[in-house]
């Protein structure tokens, strides 16, 4: 299923340089599981996507392949206007924020907050220098400070709560000044409290227009931040829909997605759902 837009609408001879994401035809084997099927999406610039779906739907997968950390075992994958198996993985890493639970895993208890950040710059997981540039330690601060963990910068990295880790990992993933920011369940393990804060700050960035495009992976719709324009529901490795938000996230579409009858409500720009 293809997003409706200039792009689509010309789909002989897109031009590569205007999406940030495209995917023609992916399809991800391992052994005989099938985790995705025939994947059809493109991303543009200033838009940003919630990728919902049940456990096991394939959302980490379609991530990873976005994150370019992976390749398809058939179909295009096009990132930031690189196909993907064409270009080095490597050099397309620092235009890509990526946190996921299996990032935050990886980082040494011991590390301290400001570190964690700045490290991104350099491509490591833990402190490997010295000393880093003033102007990326000034980088680190302000992002810090846009999350809302301003005073926490020398804070070893393990005594965070989780609501103050997945800040973190997002001031770290935003490091580099990505061109496409890759969130895969940010909100996941967070109380209430947690999750809301989380949820309007990813929103300011989801309306900031010089943030970067990005994906949101969630099998929430409760954890949709406002500012979110897209969607693309998943079951079992296929596209159910894809489009505006708005069109997307219908009671007919989240029954199919999550093989349960849903019913969907919108109120306050905000979503949720419930067993009809
Ligand atoms: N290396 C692998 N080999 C076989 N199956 C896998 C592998 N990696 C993931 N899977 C399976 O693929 C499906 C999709 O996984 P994933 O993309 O992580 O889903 P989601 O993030 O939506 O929960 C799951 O059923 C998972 O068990
Ligand atoms: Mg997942």
């Amino acid at each position: 299923m293809s997003t409706p837009g200039p792009a689509a609408a010309h789909s002989v001879t897109p031009d590569l340089t205007d999406l940030v994401i495209r995917m023609d035809g992916v399809t991800v084997r391992r052994g005989p599981t099938v985790l995705l099927d025939s994947v059809d999406w493109s991303v543009e610039l200033d838009e940003r996507w919630v990728v919902l779906g049940p456990n096991g739907a394939g959302k980490t997968t379609l991530l990873r392949l976005a994150a370019a950390e992976m390749h398809p075992t058939a179909g295009v994958v096009h990132v930031l206007g690189e196909r993907i198996g064409r270009v080095a993985l490597f050099d397309l890493r620092p235009r890509i924020g990526l946190t996921s639970a299996n990032l935050g895993i990886r980082i040494p208890g011991d590390e301290v907050v400001s570190d964690v950040v700045v490290s991104a710059g350099y491509g490591v997981l833990g402190r490997w220098r010295e000393r880093y540039d003033a102007m990326d330690t000034d980088r680190a601060t302000q992002l810090l400070e846009q999350l809302g963990m301003e005073g926490f910068a020398e804070r070893e990295y393990r005594t965070l709560s989780e609501g103050e880790r997945k800040r973190v990992l997002i001031a770290r993933a935003l490091m580099t000044d990505p061109e496409l920011l890759l969130l895969d369940e940010p909100a996941a393990g967070l109380d209430l409290g947690g999750r809301e804060d989380l949820v309007s700050r990813l929103s300011a960035l989801a309306l900031d227009p010089d943030a970067p495009a990005s994906v949101l992976v969630t099998h929430h719709v409760e954890e949709i931040p406002p500012g979110y324009t897209h969607g693309l529901l998943l079951r079992e490795g296929r596209v159910v829909a894809a489009g505006l938000l708005d069109d997307v996230l219908t009671d007919a579409n989240l029954t199919e997605t999550f093989g349960v009858p849903l019913s969907v409500q919108r109120r306050r720009r905000r979503y949720s759902a419930y067993l009809r």
